[in-house]
């Protein structure tokens, strides 16, 4: 079969592609949580939230069973559920005190969210760079940004990759810097047998419809420290109203919001996390299955996975190197794309390249809180971010298609066929220019 496509025509230059249809979008609802989502509604409540102290200040029975089930899979005592990751961020922010001014270290190369948050409290993102192995934060440059204005690292698992938690964490510690670790993409990764998420001070987990569970939008901020969740909790939920009854003596950033999940959500998260394992599971196979695949070929290197750490693949990242492939990977992509491989390239452009950091405008005209600090965020910032986004990514999503193995070969066989003919791409694609 292999041998019968690669002497085939690439798909780009008139041949069959690999692939004719569509991959099939993957659904991982359905009765069990619609019937989940209908106990609530037979409630007659789908917000049991109060926005005053009392039983209801933590929500309803659903909100509560899901934040406990949660506590007990991920081995976490404290569980704060809020509406979406973004909300966590910065319901994490206000927890710890963060201040006008305060420094906080963040990647470049990962959801805008996750660099937004501080600038609620009037924060400033300090931005380190990556490494290239796992495109996670590399600790030497957060190292070489931790200042005395420095007051939180936000840490990123990117694609599924526990960042180098132990390493970050104790340089976290040694300086008195918080450690939140932005989980949004790595449910169940881990690093030497802990949860990616349960390492720093706070975890944040995305529950958006694009991650391995889902819940529509919703989050999850996992703690070891009462008094961080207590924070948390309060900023979920109007927490001036509360601060006095709470005992909540520290009224920094104790102006709250409304972040408070649903029942329906909570419902439907609770089967979510029952098949956890499973959805994980499926995905990080379909990833390994692609990696087994074309790992070695010129050019082209299949994610890496550190010594110690499972891989929860929300993204499949290969690099391209263009000078040994001999082709750019503008042209690799339009190759793979006529043969029906989908797939993005680059991922995010870092993320100080958004007029917001460009322009020095986050809260009110004049500026404010980039009116605190000389920093600039010119381009060049973090090379390795800018080499990723530019040069190397391709980028698969194994959450987005539900995939047999029959399906995963010819994922594989798209991507080796478009290789083997790599060479014929630049004629291919110049006759589609001239056509
Ligand atoms: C790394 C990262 N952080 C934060 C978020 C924000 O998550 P949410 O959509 O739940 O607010 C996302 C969402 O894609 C993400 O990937």
């Amino acid at each position: 079969m292999t041998e019968i496509l690669f002497n085939e025509r690439l798909a780009l230059a008139g041949g069959d592609p690999v692939i004719a249809e569509p991959l099939p979008v993957d659904v991982t609802i359905g009765r069990e949580e619609a019937d989940a989502a209908m106990r609530a509604f037979d409630r007659g409540s789908l917000s049991a939230f109060f926005g005053s102290w009392g039983p209801e200040f933590l929500g309803g029975e659903e909100v509560k069973a899901f934040e406990a089930e949660w506590a007990e899979k991920f081995a976490v005592p404290h569980i704060v559920s809020v509406n979406s990751a973004t909300s966590g961020l910065i319901a994490a922010m206000g927890a710890i005190g963060l201040s006008p001014g305060d420094e906080v270290i963040v990647p470049p190369y990962t959801m805008s969210a996750t660099a937004m948050a501080p600038l609620f409290y009037g924060g400033i993102p300090v931005f380190a760079d990556i490494e290239p192995e796992t495109f996670c934060l590399d600790p030497e440059s957060v190292a070489a940004a931790i200042t005395d204005k420095t007051k939180a690292i936000i840490v990123v698992n990117l694609f599924g990759h526990a960042a180098r938690l132990a390493e970050i964490s104790a340089l976290a510690k040694a300086r008195g810097i918080y450690l939140i670790e932005d989980n949004a993409q790595g449910p169940l990764a881990t690093e030497n047998g802990r949860y990616a998420g349960t390492v720093g001070d706070i975890g944040i987990f995305s529950l958006n419809y694009h991650k391995h569970i889902h819940t529509g939008e919703g989050g999850m901020c996992v703690t070891h420290d009462a008094g961080l969740a207590l924070r948390m909790q309060a900023i979920r939920n109007h927490a001036e109203n509360i601060v006095e009854p709470a005992g909540i003596a520290d009224l920094t950033n104790m102006i709250g919001q409304n972040y408070r999940m649903t029942e329906l959500s909570a419902a439907v998260g609770r089967c979510q996390l029952g098949k956890v394992e499973e959805e994980v599971g499926r995905r990080q196979r379909l990833a390994e299955h692609l990696s087994d695949g074309l790992r070695g070929l010129e050019g082209l290197t299949v994610p890496a996975v550190r010594e110690g750490c499972r891989h929860v693949y929300y993204v499949w990242a290969m690099r391209v190197d263009q000078a040994a492939l001999g082709v750019s990977r503008a042209d690799f992509s339009a190759a793979l794309t006529a043969e029906g491989f989908p797939h993005s390239t680059g991922y995010l452009r870092p993320l100080y390249m958004l007029p917001t950091f460009q322009k020095r405008i986050a809260i009110g005209r004049d500026g404010w809180p980039f009116t605190l600090t000389e920093r600039q965020y010119h381009e060049g910032l973090c090379p390795i971010a800018e080499q990723m986004y530019r040069e190397e990514l391709i980028l698969f999503e194994p959450c987005a298609y539900r995939v047999d193995e029959a399906l995963a070969d010819r994922l594989v066989m798209a991507v080796r066929k478009v290789h083997a003919r790599r060479h014929e791409i630049g004629a291919a694609m110049a006759e589609t220019r001239s056509a």
